[in-house]
């Protein structure tokens, strides 16, 4: 079975001391609400990573960043190498977002430079794919998600599958409070298994975390949870608020002790 993976993107979402004052109450209640198979990662702004990084110093948390240069190093002012987020250390790093790609022009091409970065400095990538409400509309989905998951992953060898995690996220779903029901995610959550299964092995494919994000909260995360393909969330804004990111870490227990 796979792991349960509650992931919090936090943006451009809180100060270093929200960060810390965040995390401590986080690290406490993760000591006494833990399951081996539920893991919790939180992605705050590379300004508050260090700070993170002691904050959770003892508790069984994940660390992220948000992006990366695609870079090695040099002349490239305001951005972060793989190697340096590696140096902190940082656990996992979220490449792709629809706001990189949407606000930042970043493409299947980039995306796939920042992932061989990632796994040359041992860092997790959280890949994020889905599409825009036209292209549901045009009934693209499938054709798009296809094209970005090739794009992205683009001479990138796999050994076990356990090295990337992939988030899909419908962007008409992301922080539009409207979430894709479960069957329209399974649908989708279900392709992309199959794609990594073409791609690489079917052994590879079952091992590959596949989180869903857009407006996963509380009250539609079980559900969600409950579909055969989904490994876990992808969380903006209910992850800025530490009782419903709580809350979401008691429902991924809940589930994996079958309550
Ligand atoms: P949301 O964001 O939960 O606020 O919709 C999810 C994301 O963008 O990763």
């Amino acid at each position: 079975m796979r792991n349960i993976l509650v992931a919090g993107n936090w943006k451009m979402n809180k100060t270093p001391a929200e960060t810390n004052e965040f995390l401590q109450i986080l690290a406490e209640f993760t000591k006494s609400n833990q399951h081996p198979e539920v893991e919790v990662m939180v992605a705050p702004t590379y300004l508050s990573l260090s700070g993170a990084r002691d904050a959770i110093a003892d508790a069984n948390i994940l660390l992220s960043a948000q992006d990366v240069s695609k870079n090695i190093n040099g002349a490239f002012t305001g951005e972060v190498s793989a190697f340096m987020l590696a140096s902190l250390p940082v656990d996992m790093c979220i490449i792709g977002h629809s706001e990189r790609r949407a606000y930042h022009q970043e493409t299947d091409e980039t995306i796939n430079r920042k992932l061989q970065m990632l796994l040359a400095s041992g860092i997790k990538p959280i890949i994020c794919i889905g599409e825009t409400l036209e292209q549901r509309e045009a009934e693209e989905t499938m054709e798009v998600v296809i094209t970005q998951l090739e794009g992205c992953l683009n001479d990138v060898k796999l050994a076990t599958g356990d090295e990337i995690v992939i988030a899909y996220e419908p962007v008409w779903a992301i922080g539009t409070g409207i979430t894709a029901t479960p069957e329209q995610a399974q649908e989708v959550h279900s392709l992309i298994r199959r794609l990594l299964s073409k791609l690489y092995s079917n052994e590879i494919a079952q091992k590959v975390l596949i989180l869903y994000g857009g407006s996963m909260k509380p009250t539609n995360m079980d559900e969600l949870l409950s579909c055969g393909d989904i490994d876990g969330g992808l969380i903006g804004g209910a992850s800025l608020e530490i009782e419903s990111f709580c809350k979401m870490i008691e429902i991924a227990i809940e589930k994996k002790r079958g309550v």
